[in-house]
């Protein structure tokens, strides 16, 4: 759980920045409710000096002054490279550089590091027989430079793999030292890119994610503007179903009391983070057994599997976690059946967003759901 700058600033974030949204999340509750990365994305870099070591550019004139101080602040600060020659945005890559980097971020006082693709499609072999093993390679070796650049310290570098679910990562990502990965290409402040995202691209990868290791369906979007609030909540539930990093994109300067209650929710938070790690699968309507469907529907712009969908996720103390969705344009009712989710009898239920207790419930849960909302809700074991 963290901040990225990239959704709201792109290539104009400066040292200010991170340092206003560290004393911010320290203080508006952010904090409290559990995040803690504060990650620089891509533009920090400059060129490298006669040595090799990468230099930050006039917008962060001392990374480590500014590490410092948000580890005063008690978070943790990222920052983003590529394997490639050049990073997305164009600047300095990591190519030829993997350990020097991963020493130099070491140096600083960096957390997390973000790699992404971008210009590493130029210079490693991208021909489907090699691509694969090509950029798993890629990756390891940045892998292994953040393990051997932290040997003998304190720290654990937390290792955030961008190549948009290509080739399959969710088979080695973990094996090359990821923590988290992308499964998609980036996400908009767009009611139809959250929902492409989140409910079309992720069916079918839930087999890869657990602790320590996560599928990644890009960072939010909440707050930025271009979604309703409902739509809002909508994201923050189907993320949390997911178990889903939540990295939230906004600027917390001028956060509005609704979005803050939308990300700092105590009760949707505890469904992202809990403990047995498992990533929520659509229980309604049945997810296609094999994720090629759903992703080759997905591109061709359709919404997979229909406008009411229901995903729920066992917890670690028995009980489940289910969203109930409405995709479409106008409120609807949804209905969670207990057989769809694998129980049976009476169980207690409690709306999340609302904070209330339904009471014990028989069979099947209905609730009318407005357009493009959601009713998470948690049943007791
Ligand atoms: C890629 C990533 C984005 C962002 C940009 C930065 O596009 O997917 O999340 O990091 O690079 O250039």
């Amino acid at each position: 759980m963290g901040w990225n700058s990239w959704n709201k600033f792109a290539e104009r974030v400066t040292d200010k920045d991170v340092r206003d949204m560290a004393d911010a999340m320290a203080s508006n509750g952010m904090k409290a409710a559990g995040y803690v990365y504060i990650n620089i994305d891509d533009t920090w870099e400059s060129d490298r000096d006669a040595n090799g070591m990468i230099r930050t550019n006039s917008k962060f004139p001392d990374m480590k002054a500014l590490a410092d101080y948000v580890h005063s602040k008690g978070l943790k600060l990222g920052i983003y490279s590529s394997p490639g020659p050049k990073t997305c945005a164009g600047y300095e890559g990591s190519y030829g550089h993997e350990l020097q980097d991963a020493k130099q971020y070491v140096a600083w006082g960096i957390d997390y590091l973000k790699y992404g693709w971008c210009s590493a499609g130029g210079v490693y072999d991208n021909t489907p027989e090699n691509g694969r093993i090509t950029m798993e390679a890629a990756y390891a070796k940045m892998g292994h430079a953040l393990l051997e650049a932290t040997k003998n310290t304190n720290r654990k570098i937390v290792y955030s793999l961008c190549q948009y679910g290509n080739n399959n990562v969710g088979e080695w990502g973990a094996k090359v030292g990821g923590n988290l990965w992308r499964t998609t290409g980036d996400i908009g402040d767009r009611w139809q890119s959250m929902m492409n995202l989140g409910f079309n691209l992720q069916i079918g990868r839930e087999k890869a994610a657990g602790p320590g290791h996560w599928n990644d369906p890009d960072m939010l979007e909440i707050g930025n503007g271009g979604m309703t609030d409902t739509e809002y909540q909508t994201h923050m539930s189907l993320w949390s179903l997911l178990a889903a990093p939540l990295l939230a994109g906004n600027d917390f300067r001028e956060m509005k009391p609704g979005i803050r209650e939308i990300l700092t929710n105590k009760e949707v938070i505890a469904v992202d983070q809990d403990k047995l790690g498992k990533q929520a699968v659509r229980v309604y309507p049945p997810a296609p057994a094999e994720e090629k469907e759903s992703v080759s529907k997905a591109q061709r712009g359709s919404t997979s599997g229909g406008l009411l969908q229901v995903f729920a996720r066992p917890l670690a103390d028995g009980g489940r976690a289910v969203g109930l969705f409405n995709l479409g344009d106008a409120p609807a009712k949804v209905t969670a059946k207990w057989s769809d989710i694998g129980i049976t009898g009476s169980h207690k239920v409690r709306d999340l967003w609302k904070h209330e207790d339904r009471g014990a419930v028989k069979d099947e849960f209905t609730v009318e759901v407005p357009l493009h909302g959601v009713v998470l809700i948690k049943i007791a074991k």
